[in-house]
């Protein structure tokens, strides 16, 4: 089966920070979830390039829009790279296969009279790249996001007959055995999109006649393609639209569009309508998260409270940045982060459970067995009550994309083993009933491996390191997909008695509490 997977392509007047990393990360951690669990699983990001807003910004630069758009889409590149995501490819909304990609599908509407010339006034914010009527703006005549006044536009674009798939997109949004059926998460969201869809759609101008950087109309050269018309064209480019057909047939549509909620409404009424209109699959589901604020406050360069990636990632390396980033706030509603917070989430998940779980496993096997998974009778019990929790509580948050609890879940089943060794106290045993030992340390390192299995998408590396400083038998990946297969733990567990430990090294070692907040 396949499954895939988009990000929004993030805009680049603006360099990638934990707000593009948040919703990278888990698109990447989904997909990894997605392949150990069989899919074959197709994973897109990019950059959206042209505009006003991105020669704007170059212009402020000293750049010309060209260069801006090569050195800042190198820095999500090196992002992705730092922080191990595995999409399978990078589109660049200035690349020809994908100005190829919308002229295509601009001229399909234009054919079929979806499109038409329209003169118009409008307020334009070039912060969102939209327009705004009067009753979005705050008390000042300024847009609420960009603080800025929008500026008036009066050209003659062409427009697109978006009002014409009202009836069609409510019920499939609605109606959830409509064979095209689109679902959007979360709840309230979706909620809010039909309430708004009911109110009816107005017909939006989709070119520009003053905006040079952009994709020539393929009717009117004169024209360039609207930057939002042009940029969520990229996920049929990104999977071979139109002249790959095999590709586009294979992954078409997406199965998840993954974005936060200022960018719904684009995604969840304009694309679907474009891809109506050009007559392809409308995607299955849309899933918008909310915006995370810094102690209180909008992250903004002013106020130099902007967390970036490699920040991240030098204070907690690369895995746990990983798994802080998408566990701190549930997955949906806005929340807010802290340096404060992440630290503590540290310390608390990281160190002390899990890290603290597979050290003093290890030492004790390193005390009394000599480094050696114990010879006993294999005691499967404890692992099995982890696996009765990841399979319970892991599996289905995650696959319904809440993070949150999937670690949660995690966490739980971490617990319960570290409540087992309290309970079995192996340091007294060792005096008291040593014949017990061997079986105790054993069912550990099982629950430890079983624990790492579904640790992997979030944890990439630590986990397979983890894997083997228990003695695992066997590549974790290929064991992993068998295991989430058929649910079947080996009778002889997955580090085998005899089998070589690795020696006790801190994994995650204690952080300071931060002076940053
Ligand atoms: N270029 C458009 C998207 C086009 S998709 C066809 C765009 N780009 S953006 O650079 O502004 O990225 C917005 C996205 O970045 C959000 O939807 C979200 O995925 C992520 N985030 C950026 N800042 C964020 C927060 N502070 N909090 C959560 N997510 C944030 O919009």
């Amino acid at each position: 089966m396949k499954f895939y997977i988009t990000t929004p392509i993030y805009y680049v007047n603006d360099i990638p920070h934990i707000g593009h990393s948040y919703t990278t990360i888990a698109a990447d951690i989904v997909a990894r979830w997605k392949r150990l669990n069989g899919f074959d699983v197709y994973f897109l990001t990019g950059t959206d390039e042209h505009g006003t807003k991105i020669a704007q910004a170059a212009k402020e630069k000293g750049k010309t829009p060209q260069e801006l758009v090569d050195e800042t889409s190198a820095r999500y590149k090196e992002a992705w790279k730092l922080l191990n995501i595995t999409n399978d490819d990078f589109i660049r909304t200035t690349e020809k296969r994908h100005g190829h990609t919308v002229q295509n599908i601009v001229q399909t509407l234009f054919d079929k009279k979806l499109i038409f010339k329209h003169k118009y006034e409008a307020l334009y914010c070039i912060g969102c790249e939209k327009f705004l009527s009067e009753k979005d703006l705050d008390e000042n005549g300024c847009c609420p996001d960009h603080k800025k006044k929008p500026a008036l536009q009066a050209e003659e674009n062409y427009f697109f007959k978006l009002s014409a798939f009202q009836d069609d997109l409510l019920n499939r949004i609605t109606n959830p055995s409509h064979e095209e059926h689109l679902e959007i998460q979360p709840e309230e969201r979706r909620n809010e999109i039909v309430g708004k869809l009911k109110l009816g759609l107005e017909d939006i101008s989709i070119s520009r006649t003053a905006v040079e950087w952009g994709i020539p109309l393929p009717f009117d050269k004169e024209q360039t393609a609207y930057v939002w018309i042009d940029a969520l064209i990229n996920y049929v480019t990104g999977v071979g639209y139109p002249d790959d057909k095999e590709m586009f047939e294979k992954y078409w549509p997406a199965d998840v569009h993954l974005m936060a909620k200022e960018i719904l409404w684009f995604h969840s009424v304009i694309w679907p309508s474009v891809l109506m209109g050009a007559g392809l699959a409308t995607p299955k589901k849309i899933y918008s998260h909310g915006w995370f604020t810094m102690n209180g406050s909008k992250m903004s360069k002013t106020l130099g409270n902007v967390i970036y990636p490699e920040e991240l990632v030098e204070k907690f390396g690369v895995d746990a940045a990983r798994y802080l980033a998408v566990t701190l706030i549930p997955f949906g509603p806005d929340g807010d982060i802290s340096w404060t917070g992440l630290t503590l989430k540290y310390n608390v998940d990281l160190a002390n459970n899990l890290g603290n779980l597979v050290s003093r496993t290890i030492k004790m096997a390193e005390k009394y067995f000599d480094l050696k998974v114990p010879q006993c009778n294999p005691d499967l019990e404890l692992v099995k009550k982890a696996a009765k929790i990841l399979d319970e509580d892991f599996a289905p948050a995650l696959n319904d994309l809440h993070f949150h609890k999937a670690a949660e879940a995690l966490q739980n089943a971490v617990t319960l083993v570290n409540q087992q060794i309290e309970n079995d106290a192996p340091w007294k045993l060792a005096k008291t009933d040593p014949d017990k030992l061997p079986a105790c340390i054993y069912s550990y390192l099982q629950a430890a491996d079983l624990i790492v299995m579904y640790l992997l998408p979030f944890m990439p590396e630590l986990s397979v390191k983890i894997w083997n400083i228990c003695g695992a038998e066997g590549n974790i990946e290929e064991t992993a997909k068998k295991y989430f297969k058929d649910k079947i733990i080996p009778e002889k567990g997955f580090s085998v008695s005899g089998s070589q430990l690795q020696a006790a090294q801190v994994l995650f070692p204690r952080i300071q509490a931060e002076k940053r907040q």
